[in-house]
């Protein structure tokens, strides 16, 4: 008998339970279809995905102009390597540097892929445009950030549960509070051989800390005084998830490195991106960074279906106005709720801070009522969980939403 012919839920759980590691803590809900803002089980229950695979389905699920693009092109041609040229990597290029203002892009496939990219273009500029001293390089990075898994990465993590027992670190990072534009200034001018700054426009793995107003305008100010590069991670606030194209756009910010994945192609394909203008790009040169896969044809494809159905479909717009509406519509719950503390997010990337200690379950629990109630959401760190639907939803979809989340946190009153 294959696989297939006896799926239900429990014995999908126990597949992955049994051959996959165990480094992912799911909740129990076994997806086996997708559509716009909706996902169903494979018992047939329908659910309202308020995660989008941590912001990359921002098109919603399936989209058929993304679908469709990637079934042309991998019938066509998928993949070259960038040992030869292809016919659409190109087109792609020019597409995508112009869609967000740069004049080049170094194409990645994964977040983190992309992070390391522009860790490492920031440390080669440091050295070859600065003048720094070979491995005297440091990038500035906040507090809490998340920024992926690779071995370097986590090095400058301070989540235990992130870095625990995967050392030894890679140096060259200095950690300052998020939202603290005296801790940068203290930096940039106490530390030498500061090369970069590296940000999230909002953290959202740590909980959707939305800075103060001004926080991203006064540290690019006090990047270029320094000349320090200004590095957004928009992995996951980017592609008109917070109610603009780019969180940063909020504040009018153009940096000066630009990392992209997730929604870059709506969740279709792993595809990610490093934006730069020349001055700074220009340092990497052939056989200095790479990857097989990054720049292929169907990444390429798919990425320019993908940011074409934001801007078609009005996605940032739809994201401020539908963002505004929840957070207001929970606020008036929130008012006289013993169980909520608090709405916070912009745009479509929103979280509820649950009251009750960090390390309860409450969270957990509430996740999975609401998934009994017909909608997923996830905890993040804490007791925090995190609302993030797709962007193609309806004002009605949204206030049936608020309606499921109002409705399940009631049966958590205390
Ligand atoms: C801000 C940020 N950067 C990087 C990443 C890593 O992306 P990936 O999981 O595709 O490696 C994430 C993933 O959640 C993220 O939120």
């Amino acid at each position: 008998m294959s696989v297939i012919d006896k799926m239900t839920s429990q014995y999908a759980i126990d597949l992955e339970n049994k051959y996959g590691a165990h480094n992912y803590h799911p909740l129990p809900v076994v997806l086996s279809r997708g559509e716009g803002v909706f996902v169903w089980d494979v018992e047939g229950k329908q659910y309202y995905d308020f995660l989008s695979a941590y912001s990359a389905v921002n098109q919603g699920h399936c989209h058929p102009k993304i679908i469709n693009a990637l079934t042309e092109q991998s019938q066509k041609l998928t993949l070259t390597s960038r040992a030869f040229y292809n016919d659409v990597l190109g087109g792609y290029e020019k597409f995508a540097t112009s869609f967000f203002g740069f004049d080049k892009v170094l194409p990645m496939n994964t977040g983190a892929e992309a992070v390391e990219t522009a860790i490492k273009l920031c440390r080669k500029w440091a050295y070859e445009k600065r003048g720094i001293a070979e491995h005297e390089a440091k990038i500035v990075v906040c507090a809490n950030n998340f920024h992926g898994r690779t071995t370097t990465i986590i090095s400058f993590s301070n989540d235990e549960d992130a870095r625990k027992n995967f050392g030894p670190y890679t140096p060259g990072f200095v950690k300052i509070a998020y939202d603290d534009v005296a801790a940068l200034e203290k930096v940039l001018i106490e530390e030498e051989n500061i090369a970069g700054f590296l940000v999230e426009p909002i953290q959202g793995e740590a909980g959707v800390y939305v800075p103060s107003e001004g926080y991203l305008k006064k540290a690019k100010e006090l990047c270029e005084k320094h000349n320090v590069l200004f590095i957004a991670d928009e992995v996951q606030t980017g592609i008109a998830r917070t109610g603009k194209l780019l969180a940063v756009d909020h504040e009018e910010v153009k940096p000066d490195v630009l990392i992209l994945g997730k929604a870059i192609s709506g969740g279709v394909y792993p595809v990610s991106a490093v934006f730069a203008n020349d001055d700074i790009m220009e340092v990497i040169k052939p056989g200095q960074h790479g990857s097989t896969f990054g720049g292929n044809p169907v990444a390429g494809a798919v990425a320019m279906a993908a940011l074409t159905v934001i801007e078609e479909e009005g996605l940032a717009a739809n994201a401020e106005e539908l963002g505004q509406l929840f957070r207001s519509e929970l606020n008036v719950y929130i008012k006289d709720s013993n169980i909520v503390k608090l709405v916070r997010g912009k745009g479509l990337l929103n979280a509820i801070v649950i009251n009750d200690a960090e390390d309860s379950s409450t969270a957990w629990d509430i996740c999975v009522a609401l998934k009994g109630n017909g909608l997923l959401a996830k905890p993040t760190h804490g007791n925090i969980i995190r609302f993030a639907p797709p962007l193609v939803m309806t004002k009605e979809q949204l206030l049936d939403c608020v309606a499921i989340i109002v409705k399940t946190l009631k049966e958590f009153e205390k």
